[in-house]
């Protein structure tokens, strides 16, 4: 059920929609030529992010924001890969469903090849390679997924933002810019590859021409919202991680992450049966069925440990 209802922040409008609409698009394509010869014959998407694929992360980052209708957009040669992998969400009580992009046109295609997708609903669009965690994150991510006019961003300060959009805002935290990798950036603060979208962000994709470097620049959607002043930014705070995997070193530096912290806390980071379950997308009797596909492994023990104490 949705319950619309209307609310005023710093003098703009600011529509609520309750009820879990929101649909999720995970732009999962691209060439990824930085991490050659590494994803030469499969996508980076599906590599190994310690002990698990990289598109675990976004997601669950998605299921986590109460998201279960979800377009995964992958290049045509490896789409059956990932169906294998995925299959239709449905063993985790989410929807899942597929697309491809014939050719690296930049971000904003995954708008434009969802658009059908997207229909008249909100859209949560998160880029295949971004990896979030954190003690407030669920509730980040569930609250950004209510905004529903306009568009909303998410910030993290890093030491160097230069392969990143790069935010500058004032002190009300209104967005003033977003330079795309400047080599003089005005901030610390990068956007990250989440972003919270009304509908007509349809309409804004297709006006949008190619950058110089040639691409449909997820940036200039932003931009656009921006000059509306309908963009919203939400600071992601020191206690939070965020990683964009798209060399050797930052993919070593997440995976070095999530190992840390799941051995030293024996939980694990991403796990889609676990929150599915967590999130009540699936039963216990499920959570079990789950569990045979991975006798005698650590995996299959952790998801055992989960279903014996009924933690949720
Ligand atoms: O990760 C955050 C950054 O993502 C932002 O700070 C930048 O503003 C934004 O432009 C984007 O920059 P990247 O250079 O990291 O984007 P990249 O081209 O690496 O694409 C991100 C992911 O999307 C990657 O996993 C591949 C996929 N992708 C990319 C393009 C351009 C596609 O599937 N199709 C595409 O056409």
């Amino acid at each position: 059920m949705v319950i619309p209802c209307k609310m005023e922040a710093k003098g703009v409008s600011i529509f609520l929609t309750w009820g879990g609409s929101v649909k999720g698009i995970i732009l999962a394509g691209g060439l990824g030529s930085r991490l050659y010869p590494l994803n030469m014959v499969v996508s980076k998407q599906l590599l190994p992010v310690y002990n698990k694929p990289l598109i675990y992360y976004p997601l669950t980052t998605l299921m986590l924001a109460g998201v279960h209708d979800i377009l995964i957009i992958t290049t045509p040669q490896d789409q059956p890969l990932f169906q294998r992998l995925l299959k239709d969400g449905s063993q985790w009580g989410i929807q899942l469903s597929y697309a491809t992009q014939s050719h690296p046109g930049g971000t904003v295609e995954a708008i434009l090849i969802g658009a059908s997708f997207i229909g008249d609903q909100p859209v949560a669009l998160i880029l295949g390679d971004n990896i979030f965690y954190g003690e407030g994150m669920p509730g980040i991510l569930k609250e950004s997924s209510r905004l529903i006019t306009g568009g909303l961003i998410l910030a993290y300060y890093v030491k160097d933002p230069r392969q990143y959009g790069v935010v500058t805002f004032d002190s009300n935290e209104q967005v003033l810019d977003i330079e795309e990798k400047p080599e003089r950036p005005r901030s610390n603060w990068a956007m990250t590859g989440l972003f919270f979208y009304a509908s007509d962000v349809v309409e804004i994709a297709k006006e949008v021409r190619p950058s110089p470097r040639g691409e449909l620049e997820i940036t200039d959607v932003n931009k656009y919202y921006m000059q509306q002043r309908a963009l919203k930014l939400r600071l992601l705070g020191r206690g939070n991680a965020w990683f964009d995997t798209g060399t050797h070193e930052s993919m070593l530096e997440a995976a070095n992450y999530v190992a840390t912290v799941e051995r030293r806390q024996g939980l694990m980071i991403a796990c889609p049966e676990e929150i599915a379950y967590v999130m009540g997308y699936i039963d216990a009797a499920q959570l079990e069925k789950l569990i045979v596909s991975y006798r005698k492994n650590a995996y299959g023990d952790y998801l055992h440990r989960l279903h014996a104490s009924g933690r949720r």
